[in-house]
């Protein structure tokens, strides 16, 4: 091992320490509390002190950005397209071809580009039944929406999305898939998906708010059959949870699209009857951006640049392995999504699994109140997916709809999702797999009670727990 990376090792290592919040004491069942474990990264990674010591070097700084002509303003926009380069740089994209547009969330910016995007009469976009509903539900307002099916370990299913591009081909003018799974982690070949649609006509959009904080991306030049046109994330599931989202996007296929939002910010001139609008990235970042949530990511990703790809994915594919490998020991616990084969380049350290018959919610309502284990259960925003990883068919995926429109979420279907941030280590795996080898004993101290409206379990007799002791809301 080269010395520089036994240093980004160490400095991997030394992480764990500056996670804010990381010395948080959660209370118990029963009494006493222990440190919060936290396995919900998937969903929004906690930030690091280093990231908030750049925030806070900079709202010395901070202004508005925008051409004001005080110094801090100054600052603030150079700053400000600092970081818009950091940001393409993590991504590979070359600002020549491609606009970064920042936006508040994955959510806005997929949406963002179903709205700006120049579909044609007739549009399909091809997707595929793994989405988080944020790359399923935007496109069915602006195209026809069409599935690329699933293998039946979940995975997406190659051979489908060559034969529907074929198909469909003339039509499909936007393929928009996932670059991971948010619910079995599976990574998805997005060079060659990319390829495929090229070749068929067609552009192509990664949603990489799983991947982004997970795997290197390489948007590819142009000319590169591979290349991606769009890719949309997060920075809050990237260490840098202060509001802000991105979208990288081919600049000739957006630049003439009547801008999403109008108003300051955006425009070159505006009379009473005209106006004239910026070029991109401007002409869709209308009013005051979030300078600080965009200053955030781009320590985020320096800090993330810093360690390295090399080492932050061998530290989470080791995590994952060790996870699976203790996961697997635990009696009548199933894992979604490829658990056995251990092809850890294919998957992330997002681990959905139930244990055989427990109630999802009840698993993780023991975890968070006798383990003090954040993770999530239910559907996770990806109710198509989840169905066909459980196997619901149409009768039973229908009953259950009626019960959740009338307002009863006892018998939704779902797992659990336990999910790795590049800091978390095994002491973290252990203590969910502690706890989970107690629930598979029976071994469980509460007593818990299912609240049909809202889907989710709670000690018997147990008062909420004290959160005003935690934290207010005014400032000292
Ligand atoms: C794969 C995927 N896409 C999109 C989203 C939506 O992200 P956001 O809530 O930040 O808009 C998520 C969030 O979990 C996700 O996992």
């Amino acid at each position: 091992m080269s010395s520089s990376e036994e240093q980004r090792r160490a400095r991997l290592e030394r992480l764990r320490g500056e996670v804010v919040g990381a010395d948080l004491e959660v209370p118990l069942l029963g009494g006493g509390s222990r440190r919060y474990v936290n396995l919900d990264n998937a969903a929004s990674t906690p930030t690091f002190r280093s990231v908030m010591a750049k925030v806070e070097e900079f709202l010395r700084l901070y202004s508005n950005v925008h051409r004001g002509t005080g110094f801090k303003s100054q600052i603030a926009s150079w700053i400000y397209d600092e970081a818009r380069a950091r940001v393409a740089r993590f991504v590979g994209a070359n600002l020549v071809d491609k606009a970064v547009i920042f936006t508040k969330n994955t959510t806005e910016s997929i949406n963002k580009l179903a709205r700006i995007f120049p579909f044609g009469p007739g549009a399909v976009v091809l997707t595929s039944m793994m989405e988080h509903h944020s790359n399923e539900l935007p496109w069915r307002r602006h195209a026809d929406v069409v599935h690329v099916g699933l293998r039946p370990d979940g995975s997406l299913d190659q051979g489908d999305y060559a034969k529907k591009l074929a198909e469909l081909r003339g039509r499909v003018e936007l393929v928009a898939v996932t670059g991971a799974s948010n619910v079995s982690g599976w990574v998805n070949p997005v060079h060659e998906l990319a390829r495929q649609a090229h070749a068929a006509g067609a552009k192509i959009m990664i949603d990489a708010a799983q991947l982004a904080p997970h795997r290197p991306i390489d948007m590819r030049p142009p000319d590169d059959p591979g290349h991606l046109d769009f890719i949309a994330f997060s920075a809050h599931k990237m260490y840098a949870p202060f509001g802000v989202g991105v979208l990288v996007g081919d600049r000739a296929a957006l630049r003439d699209a009547e801008p999403d939002m109008v108003g300051g910010g955006m425009v070159d001139i505006v009379t009473i009857e005209t106006a004239y609008f910026s070029d991109l990235p401007e002409r869709e970042e209308a009013g005051t951006p979030n300078i600080v949530g965009v200053v955030a990511l781009a320590a985020a990703i320096g800090l993330m640049e810093q360690i390295g790809w090399d080492v932050i994915q061998a530290h989470e594919e080791r995590l994952v392995r060790y996870a699976l490998e203790r996961l697997a020991q635990i009696p009548g616990l199933t894992v979604y999504g490829q658990p056995k084969e251990y092809d850890l380049g294919n998957r992330l350290g997002v681990l959905s699994f139930n244990m055989a018959g427990l109630h999802h919610a009840l698993v993780a309502a023991i975890l968070s109140y006798e383990g003090g284990i954040g993770v999530r259960s239910g559907c996770f925003c990806a109710h198509p997916y989840m169905l066909c990883l459980l196997n619901v068919d149409a009768r039973e995926a229908a009953r259950v709809q009626r019960e959740i429109l009338g307002r009863d979420r006892s018998h939704v279907p779902g797992a659990v999702r336990a999910s790795v941030g590049l800091y978390n280590d095994a002491s973290d795996i252990d203590a969910l797999v502690g706890c989970l080898a107690t629930i598979a004993a029976g071994q469980q101290r509460g007593q818990y009670e299912m609240h049909p409206e809202t889907g989710t379990y709670a000690p018997v007799g147990q008062e909420p727990p004290p959160f005003a002791r935690y934290f207010g809301l005014d400032a000292s």
